[in-house]
């Protein structure tokens, strides 16, 4: 399972990268807000120093919701480096962007995913990525583990190549329950990454180990 981190704030990246675990970056107009960049120059400028960081794919979304305007700014996000992957919401002139970029060999990152049919839908256009939210879909009190296994068993029928990018991954429990479904990708908050690392039998070993070590007087 390839790790990305969902964040545009770089200190956070750059950490995740340094952790030596990381494949990518997903952003969203919501995270690029959080970390105050603002106009278009100041932006592409962003997502070229989170691509200079990382080795994998870094989505970047498009704002516009008609298909023109979709293709402008995912064209114009694409030249700014190869890893860019064009993030484009579920709607109608998305799915139309989805097949366009595909056939010109751009990849895209289908998002606000919520059904297994629109993941269908997205797979269909040629999307390189989905996003289904995990942890939206919970807190609607529906589960949004089901749906990550409902994509990657409808996938995996019919051998699409599209690769689902588990999103709004909110605990370490998310992550664990999609490596075992199948998920090609959980993007995650950095905190939940590192939750990762911790077990109490871990910390308790490690004190009782350094604290015998202090006896070998090395
Ligand atoms: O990648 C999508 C993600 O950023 C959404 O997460 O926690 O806002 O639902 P959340």
């Amino acid at each position: 399972m390839r790790f990305f981190v969902d964040t545009a704030d770089l200190d956070e990246i750059r950490e995740a990268q340094s952790l030596g675990v990381l494949d990518g970056v997903t952003t969203n107009p919501s995270l690029m807000a959080k970390v105050g960049v603002e106009g278009k120059d100041n932006i592409f400028r962003h997502y070229k120093a989170i691509c200079d960081i990382v080795s994998g794919d870094v989505s970047a979304e498009v704002l516009a919701t008609d298909f023109e305007n979709i293709i402008r700014e995912g064209e114009e996000l694409a030249e700014i480096d190869d890893k860019i992957v064009v993030k484009v919401p579920m709607i109608k002139d998305g799915v139309k962007a989805l097949r366009y970029f595909s056939d010109k060999g751009i990849k895209t990152n289908c998002t606000l995913i919520f059904s297994p049919g629109q993941a269908l839908l997205a797979a269909k256009a040629g999307a390189t990525y989905v996003s289904p939210f995990i942890g939206r879909v919970d807190d609607i009190s529906n589960d949004g583990l089901a749906l990550i296994h409902e994509i990657v068993d409808i996938y995996s029928n019919y051998l699409y190549t599209t690769e689902v990018l588990a999103a709004s991954i909110r605990h370490p429990m998310h992550i664990i329950e999609c490596a075992k479904i199948g998920a090609d990708v959980a993007t995650c908050p950095l905190k939940v990454i590192t939750s990762l690392l911790n077990h109490p039998l871990t910390d308790r070993g490690l004190e009782q180990f350094l604290a015998d070590g202090k006896k070998l007087n090395l």
